[in-house]
C-alpha cells in the first residue's frame, strides 16, 4: 500500500484534534501488520500534561481494534517544518515495531527509519 491513503487518513484525523491550549492541531495514521490503517489526532487537557499526541492516539486505536504490531506512521501538521515526533511518541512506536515514520507538511514529505529517531530504543532494559 502507498502512502497517500495514509497521509490522507492523517489529515482527515487531524480535522478532530482537540487543541484548544496549543492551537496546535496534528494528524496521525498508523498501518498495522495486517495491513488496517488508523488515524488520530491530538487530545489536549487543560492538566496539560495529560495531553495525548496524535501518535500515540492512533497506536492506541490500532490496539484496541486488535492490531498486534504496527509498520509504519504517518504524521501531518500545518507547519513551515514537518513535525517530529516526541521522545514519548518514538518510545510507544518502538514497543509495537514501526519501522518507517513519514513527517508532513502541506509541502513536504521527510521518511525516517525509527531507528534513525530514536537509536537502541530498548537496549539493556530488564535485561539482567
Ligand atoms: N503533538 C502531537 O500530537 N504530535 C507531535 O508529533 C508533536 C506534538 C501535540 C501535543 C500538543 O497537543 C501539541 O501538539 C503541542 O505540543
Amino acid at each position: 500500500m502507498d502512502w497517500n491513503i495514509m497521509i490522507e487518513r492523517a489529515w482527515e484525523s487531524r480535522e478532530h484534534a482537540y487543541a484548544p491550549y496549543s492551537s496546535f492541531a496534528v494528524g496521525a495514521a498508523v498501518e498495522s501488520s495486517d495491513g488496517g490503517i488508523f488515524g488520530g489526532c491530538n487530545v489536549e487537557n487543560l492538566s496539560f500534561g495529560l495531553t495525548m499526541c496524535a501518535e500515540r492516539v492512533a497506536i492506541a486505536s490500532a490496539i484496541a481494534a486488535g492490531g498486534k504490531s504496527m509498520r509504519r506512521v504517518v504524521v501531518v501538521a500545518d507547519t513551515r517544518t514537518p513535525v517530529s515526533p516526541c521522545g514519548a511518541c518514538r518510545q510507544v512506536m518502538a514497543e509495537f515495531g514501526v519501522q518507517e515514520i513519514l513527517l508532513c507538511n502541506r509541502s513536504e514529505q521527510i521518511l525516517f527509519r525509527l531507528d534513525e529517531l530514536l537509536p537502541r530504543s530498548s537496549a539493556g532494559i530488564l535485561d539482567r
